[in-house]
C-alpha cells in the first residue's frame, strides 16, 4: 500500500560508487553493469554509477569508462559518476556522463587526506571543470564532512554556508550535503538545511547521509523537515569513504524507500525491484550487508498464527465460560 503525499521525492542510488569504491575485491565489470541496469529499471531518479578518479587511488572503480559505455540508459535516470580533478572530468565527458559530480570536503584536512588539495585549490578546478562541461553535462558539487569531520570535528553551520556561497558564485546549482562518517544528527541537519534552502531556495540541495552511527534515517527525516526532497542512498548500505577513517555505509536505500513508502510519501521506486536488486548484492561483494528490509520483510508482512493457538483459545473460552457460569 502507498497512500499518496504532497512532495514527490527524489531517490539517487550510489552503491555501484561509493559503495563498491571500497570494497575489497573489484567486482566484475559485467555485474557492475548487470545491476545498473537494473537499478535503473526500478524507478530511482539518479544513479551515480562510477567514478573516474585515478584508478591508482581507486582500484575497485578502474573500469569507469567501461561500465559507463557498458550501461543500457533508461531515458528518466540521470547517470553521473564522481570526478575528482579535470583530469576525471575528461574522462567522464569522453563516456557520455549526464551529470559530473564533482566533490570538495568542508574540512581542510579531508580535503588534503582524499584529493590531495587545498580547498581553495579544489574551487579553482570546479570553476574549469564547470567551463569544460559547459553544454554537455550538468555539474553537481558535492560537499563532504559537511556535518563533521573525524580529523577536525565539528564543523560550524556558518562555514558551510560560505562555502555554499561560494560554489553559488561560481555557477553551481546543484549541491549535495555529505556526512561522510555518519556525525550528524537529526536536528544539526534540520538547522543546517534550513539555513542553506533559505537562503538559496534555487539551489537544488541534495543530502547524502551514512548509517555510520544509526543516525541515518532519522537525519533523512530532519532534512525533509528542513524541506529537502533528493536524497543519495546506497543499494544494501554499502558504501564508504577510503579516505576518511571510521567510514561505513550510507544510508540503505532499500531501508530509505519502504521507510518512505510506508509512511505514504512518493519515490517513484519500485521497491520489490530494490529487493531484487538487493538480494544479489551478499553474492556479489562476497559478504552480509547491511540492510534490514531484506532480512526482515516489509511492514505489512505477516505470518500464520502459530498452531498452539487453536488450544490457548479453547482454553481462554472455558475459562470466560467458567467465569460467566
Ligand atoms: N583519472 C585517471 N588518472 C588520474 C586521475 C584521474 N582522474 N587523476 C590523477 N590520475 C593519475 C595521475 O596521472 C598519476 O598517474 P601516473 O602515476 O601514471 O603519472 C596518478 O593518477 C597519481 O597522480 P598523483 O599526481 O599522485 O595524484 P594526483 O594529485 O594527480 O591525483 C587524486 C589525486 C585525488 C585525483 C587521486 O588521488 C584520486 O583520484 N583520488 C581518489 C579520490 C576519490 O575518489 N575519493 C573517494 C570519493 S570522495
Ligand atoms: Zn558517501
Amino acid at each position: 500500500m502507498q497512500r499518496s503525499s504532497s512532495k514527490p521525492l527524489r531517490i539517487h542510488e550510489v552503491a555501484v560508487r561509493d559503495g563498491f569504491q571500497i570494497e575489497p575485491h573489484f567486482i566484475p565489470t559485467a555485474d557492475k553493469i548487470a545491476l545498473i541496469n537494473a537499478l535503473g529499471r526500478s524507478g530511482v531518479a539518479k544513479i551515480e554509477a562510477t567514478s573516474f578518479s585515478s584508478p591508482k587511488a581507486i582500484p575497485a572503480l578502474a573500469d569507469a569508462a567501461e561500465v559507463m559505455l557498458g550501461i543500457e540508459r533508461q531515458p528518466h535516470v540521470t547517470y553521473a559518476a564522481l570526478v575528482p580533478n579535470a583530469r576525471g572530468a575528461e574522462r567522464a565527458l569522453q563516456c557520455r556522463v549526464d551529470e559530473l559530480n564533482i566533490v570538495m570536503s568542508a574540512s581542510e584536512t579531508h580535503n588534503l587526506a582524499n584529493l590531495r588539495l587545498r580547498r581553495e585549490q579544489s574551487m579553482a578546478g570546479f570553476a574549469d571543470i564547470l567551463g569544460l562541461a559547459s553544454g554537455s553535462a550538468a555539474v553537481n558539487a558535492s560537499l563532504s564532512t559537511a556535518f563533521g569531520c573525524p580529523f577536525e570535528g565539528t564543523i560550524a553551520d556558518e562555514a558551510i554556508l560560505e562555502l555554499i556561497a561560494d560554489l553559488v558564485a561560481i555557477g553551481i546549482t546543484r549541491i549535495t550535503l555529505c556526512d561522510t562518517t555518519g556525525m550528524a544528527n537529526p536536528a544539526q541537519v534540520k538547522r543546517l538545511c534550513s539555513l542553506a534552502l533559505t537562503a538559496w531556495p534555487d539551489i537544488t540541495f541534495t543530502a547524502h547521509f551514512h548509517n555510520t552511527r544509526g543516525m541515518g534515517l532519522a537525519n533523512v527525516l530532519g532534512a525533509m523537515e528542513a524541506g529537502i526532497t533528493h536524497f543519495d542512498a546506497s543499494l544494501g548500505g554499502l558504501g564508504g569513504c577510503p579516505f576518511a577513517p571510521g567510514a561505513s555505509g550510507n544510508v540503505c536505500t532499500e531501508d530509505l524507500v519502504h521507510m518512505l513508502h510506508a509512511m505514504g510519501h512518493d519515490t517513484g521506486v519500485n521497491l520489490q525491484s530494490l529487493l531484487d536488486c538487493a538480494s544479489q548484492l551478499p553474492a556479489m561483494v562476497g559478504h552480509a550487508v547491511p540492510g534490514q528490509v531484506l532480512k526482515a520483510g516489509k511492514w505489512d508482512r505477516q505470518y500464520p498464527a502459530p498452531g498452539s493457538l487453536g488450544s490457548v483459545q479453547q482454553r481462554l473460552a472455558g475459562t470466560i465460560c467458567g467465569t460467566a457460569s
